[in-house]
């Protein structure tokens, strides 16, 4: 399959099976933003649900936290943001577009495009732009504060450090993750949801002893176990790998930084998910800015200090782009998207073999509608075109079961099971369809 295709039926297969729709599209959309439709939302709460349960649920040393997207607008001086968040920006003096002097494909690409009309390109000196998106809030006009929406859901956690002190009383190393909405104003959002100005991260700030080698193996540690969790969930082992950041590319918390990087169909392998060490930068800024005391006290040892934060920090979009990705496949004229049962948007379909038979509608209604009742996930019902088009319809947006009920199922009480992958059907009892897709699905 031709790779740059690739990205144009993956773009058209979200839109046209209701996974992502452009921004406000009836107005001609934003830029940068995109809306997530019936499938695409039941695909992203899957991912976002099984974050949650590798991350906090199976554990005892990280707990959950759900911050609020304004801040007080000096956490973004403490944070460094206001200062080093930003991307050099360079304009064409001839249109006055706008690039990222360090995206050199598309400068290139631009300067031929004015070359081929005769014209010489001439750009401006490279200025840094602060990624930071402004609000207004407050009732009364021209005394409207400025605030920032969070340029990343990090600092919500650790302006909360002290209250998880008070409240839980962790030991080191503990950790803190959380799941929401961040805002950039990209100078080139692109590559579908790659790059967006509003996308939502997921991140997990885990608090260690500030020892430079014991920091240093729990960096390590929490590698293998983001990668390890994108693999667990089906992605291509050959399609991830690490990255190091050079030392002239660290964020300004950063002692040392990894991504994990996905090979996209847009350009080779590209950032997934960023592994950060950020030493004792936010709590000890916090700390200064803030005034309040943001030290840690080991009783083990009678000593207080500011711990070293291990960072995981993923995004949500590009999870589900990759995973969409990933998990195309064509056979011949059939679209399968292999998506991993826990996280495809529908589980189960259920069909009645023919429509227009009361008989089979009503029996195959109430086998779906105990499924619904009893099983916690979604199930779909069923009954347009024929059955082989209904197989093809589930198999593209990676449903990975359908049950037919057929004139045989009223008598005997059995169904047919049809995997998606395999194609194969094999016969169920109906009293044995839930515990079957209970195990098949969380398996
Ligand atoms: N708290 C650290 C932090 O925010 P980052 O490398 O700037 O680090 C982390 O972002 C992750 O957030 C990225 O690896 C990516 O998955 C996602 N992300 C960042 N900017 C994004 C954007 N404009 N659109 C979509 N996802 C983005």
């Amino acid at each position: 399959m031709e790779q740059k295709s690739l990205m144009e039926k993956i773009i058209s297969l979200a839109k046209r099976r209701g996974f992502i729709f452009p921004s406000s599209e009836i107005y001609g959309g934003l830029a940068g933003v995109w809306d997530y439709g019936p499938l695409g939302v039941e695909l992203k709460n899957n991912i976002k649900r099984e974050f949650w349960k590798s991350m906090v649920l199976s554990r005892d040393d990280v707990f959950g936290i759900d911050a609020s997207i304004f801040m007080n607008p000096r956490v973004w001086e403490a944070s460094g943001h206001l200062e080093s968040f930003s991307d050099p920006l360079i304009e064409c003096r001839k249109c006055n577009q706008r690039f990222r002097a360090d995206h050199q494909d598309l400068i290139l690409e631009h300067e031929n495009w004015h070359k081929k009309r005769g014209e010489e390109v001439l750009w401006t000196e490279p200025k840094n732009f602060n990624l930071l998106v402004e609000s207004y809030l407050g009732t009364v006009e021209g005394e409207k504060s400025k605030v920032y929406l969070r340029g990343e859901i990090t600092q919500g956690v650790h302006v909360n450090f002290k209250n998880i002190l008070n409240t839980l009383s962790p030991s080191l190393p503990f950790g803190v993750a959380q799941i929401g909405k961040a805002f950039r104003n990209e100078i080139a959002p692109g590559n579908f949801v790659f790059r967006s100005r509003e996308f939502e991260q997921m991140e997990l700030q885990y608090y260690v002893y500030p020892d430079d080698k014991q920091s240093m193996e729990y960096l390590e540690y929490w590698k293998n176990e983001r990668l390890n969790w994108y693999i667990s969930l089906g992605l291509k082992k050959e399609n991830l790998r690490f990255r190091m950041h050079q030392k002239d590319e660290l964020a300004h918390y950063a002692k040392s930084a990894w991504d994990i990087e996905y090979n996209s169909p847009f350009g080779g392998f590209k950032e997934f998910e960023g592994i950060h060490h950020r030493g004792d930068w936010d709590l000890r800024r916090h700390s200064e800015y803030s005034g309040e005391d943001l030290s840690y006290f080991d009783s083990k040892t009678n000593k207080r200090f500011i711990p070293y934060i291990i960072e995981t920090s993923g995004g949500v979009d590009r999870a589900v782009l990759f995973f969409l990705i990933d998990s195309y496949f064509e056979d011949k004229d059939r679209v399968i998207l292999k998506l991993h049962p826990k996280i495809a948007p529908y589980k189960v379909a259920v069909f009645p073999l023919l429509a227009n038979k009361q008989e089979l509608v009503d029996f195959a209604k109430k086998i779906y509608n105990d499924l619904k009742l009893n099983l916690n996930f979604k199930i779909v019902w069923d009954d347009r075109g024929n059955i082989g088009k209904r197989y093809y319809s589930q198999d593209e947006i990676g449903t990975p079961y359908c049950v037919t009920v057929d004139f045989d199922s009223l008598k005997n009480k059995d169904v047919t099971i049809r995997d998606r992958d395999t194609a194969k059907q094999i016969r169920m009892p109906i009293d044995k369809l839930k515990s079957y897709f209970e195990e098949k699905i969380n398996q």
